[in-house]
């Protein structure tokens, strides 16, 4: 099966850049800046990557995200994930990055943002690489904060393709977020957010109601509300899922607990991602591996999961008609 995984043309539409921090770069930013960090080697960072939930992941990812210091770290961490992308069949990706993760630090739009597009372009031209990128406000910090930082994106927004929201989910309503979504949707932007991750059903509600999202991120906690699930099912809302990260987080308490499948068969347009592939021990093809241990799935299930990366993607439909066409071909070979 993993063969078979790995021979298909997929998407990825949930994935955090800081979050592909690998241990061996973040050891080697950290000496490169002589920057402290409490994990001596990569046998120790292993061994801190184990979470009781979101929080005590979210204090390790920004503290890994305090080497990321010039234009060149943010180009190294952007092409070791595009290289990924490439070695797994990843032929399009919408990568979320957290500006204000480095703005809070003092560095900049110029500094990240010219690190990031060179390696998109090296990709681009090198392979054909397909890359979006998704503009992730902070959802523990203030809207006013999210509004200075949209402000101070005016420059990239061209290279930016939609908005997102993530970080600590509770007590973080999607509702504190409704002036900057529609700011956002002023200025042409698409908008995604992180809801029902550990939050409740009804924050799903709120990121379509008020933030008039156009997909997702997670969304696993709908279950908990019927009408919902009709109604994602009525609008064929994208759900980004991603299993690895649910179990490493406690969403469910093993894969053998994730709904994916059920929401599946519900109708429901679930896609498989990675999140924080460094943090949650693996890449793309690991999660789809994963539920196949979990769940035996057969080929069919794994065509139909990569299949609505396509559809759940913010590609324009001759795009996402031609790789769909493209998993048909590889499915006859
Ligand atoms: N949830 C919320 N915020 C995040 C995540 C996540 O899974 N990953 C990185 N920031
Ligand atoms: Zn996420």
């Amino acid at each position: 099966m993993q063969s078979f995984i790995q021979s298909l043309p997929k998407a990825e539409l949930h994935l955090h850049i800081e979050g592909s921090l690998e241990p061996e770069l973040l050891l080697s930013l950290s000496r490169k800046h002589q920057i402290d960090l409490p994990y001596k080697n990569i046998e120790q960072i292993h061994q801190a990557y184990n979470f009781e939930d979101l929080q005590s992941f979210l204090d390790l990812y920004y503290l890994g995200a305090s080497v990321l210091i010039d234009e060149d770290d943010f180009y190294q961490l952007m092409w070791q994930y595009l290289c990924k992308c490439k070695e797994q069949n990843i032929v399009h990706t919408e990568i979320m990055f957290d500006p204000q993760t480095h703005t809070h630090r003092g560095i900049g739009f110029d500094v990240f943002m010219p690190g990031f597009l060179r390696a998109i372009k090296q990709a681009e031209s090198e392979w054909g690489q397909s890359v979006y990128l998704i503009l992730s406000f902070l959802r523990h910090l203030s809207q006013e904060d999210a509004l200075l930082t949209l402000d101070a994106a005016k420059n990239y927004l061209a290279d930016v393709k939609a908005v997102g929201l993530d970080s600590s989910e509770q007590g973080n309503p999607p509702r504190k977020f409704a002036q900057v979504f529609s700011k956002s949707a002023e200025l042409g932007l698409l908008k995604v957010a992180h809801a029902g991750e550990e939050g409740p059903a009804d924050y799903v509600w709120e990121a379509i109601q008020l933030l008039h999202v156009d997909r997702i991120d997670h969304g696993v906690r709908s279950d908990e509300d019927p009408k919902l699930i009709d109604y994602l099912k009525l609008h064929q809302i994208a759900l980004t899922v991603c299993p690895l990260s649910n179990t490493k987080l406690c969403v469910f308490d093993d894969m053998t607990q994730h709904n994916i499948l059920k929401m599946l068969d519900q109708g429901l347009l679930v896609t498989v991602n990675s999140d924080d592939p460094s943090y949650f021990g693996g890449y793309l093809n690991e999660n789809y591996l994963a539920l196949h241990t979990a769940f035996e799935l057969d080929k069919s299930t794994i065509t139909q999961l990569v299949k609505n990366s396509f559809i759940g993607s913010f590609l324009p439909a001759e795009q996402k008609k031609h790789w769909l066409n493209q998993v048909d071909a590889a499915l006859a070979k």
